[in-house]
């Protein structure tokens, strides 16, 4: 894109809200990360921090600020001599991205089960019950990170919860994307009260085998959906052969 272009799109994609310096970086973060969320800024578009201070009245020191705080939660790539950039949805690395979370994910629920309170587990419950109901996907995304999240509240181990973080965020942006395509549902939600319900009796071991049920199952409707779409988009010649070989 070339730089007018990408200035155009970024103030129409951000506005240009002039910033007092003390907030700045906040309030990019914020606003970077709900049009990296909701898809109005797509995978591989770059983030100048001259165009972004530009943009915002600022300085250019928030915007690092900001950029690195979205690189920690994967939401931003940094690139060589590109400079950073929103990060790609899951693609095929899809399998080595969720084997990573079961061992953050099982490690952080160990951690923070016996420290559950009931105000952790009425916040679980209602994301539950908020999802049976829900059709938005980007909602239904977001309501299963929090449901998750609520779960790992009481690890101690913030470098940990911060790892645990990324990965749930990646997953929100992938499924905002292609939950309606993947027919998942009824089968996740039966999981989740299954990991509620274990939680809450303090079944620790349990409710990580649970855990692992559950990444493992949107594992392979991931993959699943991602054959399934690299089929259709492969040119009618290659597909006939990619079919004699499987
Ligand atoms: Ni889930």
């Amino acid at each position: 894109m070339r730089k007018i272009d990408r200035e155009a799109f970024l103030y129409e994609v951000l506005g240009n809200e002039q910033l007092p310096a003390h907030l700045a970086r906040t309030v990019i973060e914020e606003k970077l990360r709900s049009a990296i969320l909701d898809g109005r800024l797509p995978s591989g578009t770059a983030l100048r921090q001259q165009e972004l201070a530009t943009l915002f009245g600022v300085s250019r020191m928030p915007v690092r600020e900001a950029l690195r705080q979205l690189e920690a939660q994967s939401l931003v790539r940094v690139q060589l001599h590109k400079g950073a950039v929103v990060a790609p949805l899951i693609t095929e690395d899809a399998v080595d991205a969720y084997a990573l979370r079961i061992l953050f994910e099982s490690e952080a629920l160990r951690l923070s089960i016996p420290l559950l309170d009931a105000e952790d587990y009425a916040l679980a419950r209602q994301c539950i019950e908020k999802l049976e109901i829900e059709t938005d996907y980007s909602r239904i995304g977001t309501l299963n990170r929090m449901f998750h999240m609520a779960l790992y509240a009481k690890t101690p181990n913030k470098r940990l919860m911060r790892l645990v973080e990324a990965g749930l965020n990646e997953e929100e942006r992938f499924l905002r994307f292609n939950l309606s395509a993947m027919g998942l549902g009824k089968l996740v939600q039966d999981d989740h009260w299954q990991l509620l319900r274990l939680a809450e009796a303090r079944e620790i071991d349990a409710t990580v085998e649970a855990l692992h049920n559950h990444l493992n199952r949107a594992v392979n409707a991931i993959t699943r959906y991602l054959a399934s779409k690299a089929a259709e988009t492969r040119p009618r010649r290659q597909r006939k052969q990619g079919t004699v070989d499987a």
